[in-house]
């Protein structure tokens, strides 16, 4: 798997100051638990998943762009999502298996998920990303708008929607009518992934997903999925994911 081969020195400092989470992730990867969640909530093999997951990094132009944007964050010295993480390929493989036709996501920044999002529907050949991000310079390096991550030949079925996800969302949602998937990523608050949790369920299409980014930093998701009682909602290496119940 091409995805672990990278960030190894990172990983390996994060694994000695934090012994006893490397070997639950350890586990998970040699159990492949995580890919297992995957294909079992999108209908896909387990194979398939793990397939998905490497298309990012074997894909040349995606991998060179990555390459060449490490290099411009590493310049800048912004902070960033991980490039290379396991959890910004979950929301790819979950696209490429799911094949839906709109994606909603919340939080745009630098544009990291957004071309992950944006590679799977082109590879899929089908699908709309809205993305929905305050365009806060503090998240930015000077000079770039939210999204300057986003390759130009992935940018045309892509639709930002510039402001705060408590104006955007409702008339965008209602506008929309149903999505296929939901991504969490904006403000990280209880209140505030709640609501948005709460705004975006009633649209999602059934069996479909919702994704929530640092769902461990407070227990929104955790109560969001056991109100709506959904068997099938689990947190992938930071991540939360649910399949929407009833299908
Ligand atoms: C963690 S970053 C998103 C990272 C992005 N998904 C990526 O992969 O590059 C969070 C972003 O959400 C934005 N944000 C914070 N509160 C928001 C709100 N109420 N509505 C919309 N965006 C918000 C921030 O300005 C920031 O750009």
């Amino acid at each position: 798997m091409k995805w672990l081969m990278q960030n190894v020195r990172q990983r390996a400092a994060f694994a000695a100051k934090n012994p006893g989470y490397a070997l639950g992730a350890a586990l998970r990867e040699l159990t492949l638990a995580d890919e297992r969640f995957l294909a079992k909530i999108t209908g896909a093999s387990v194979e398939a998943i793990r397939g998905y997951l490497d298309e990012p990094i074997s894909s040349p132009a995606f991998s060179r762009h990555l390459r060449e944007a490490e290099q411009n964050f590493r310049e800048l010295k912004i902070m960033s999502a991980d490039l290379y993480a396991k959890k910004v390929l979950f929301p790819y493989a979950a696209v490429r298996a799911l094949k839906p036709q709109v994606v909603v996501e919340t939080g745009i920044a630098n544009g990291v998920s957004s071309a992950y999002i944006l590679l799977a529907l082109h590879r899929n050949q089908r699908g709309t990303l809205h993305s929905v991000g305050l365009p806060d310079p503090a998240y930015l390096p000077e000079g770039k708008e939210a999204g300057w991550f986003v390759p130009k030949w992935l940018r045309k079925p892509w639709q930002v929607h510039l402001g705060d996800a408590k104006e955007i969302l409702p008339s965008l949602l209602k506008e929309l009518g149903r999505i296929d998937i939901f991504l969490h990523d904006s403000l990280h608050t209880y209140e505030h992934m709640l609501w948005e949790f709460e705004i975006a369920y009633p649209f999602l299409r059934l069996g479909e997903l919702l994704f929530a980014d640092d769902a461990l930093w407070n227990s929104a998701f955790e109560d969001f999925a056991r109100k709506v009682g959904t068997p099938e909602a689990r947190i992938l290496h930071g991540v939360g994911v649910l399949r929407k119940n009833g299908a």
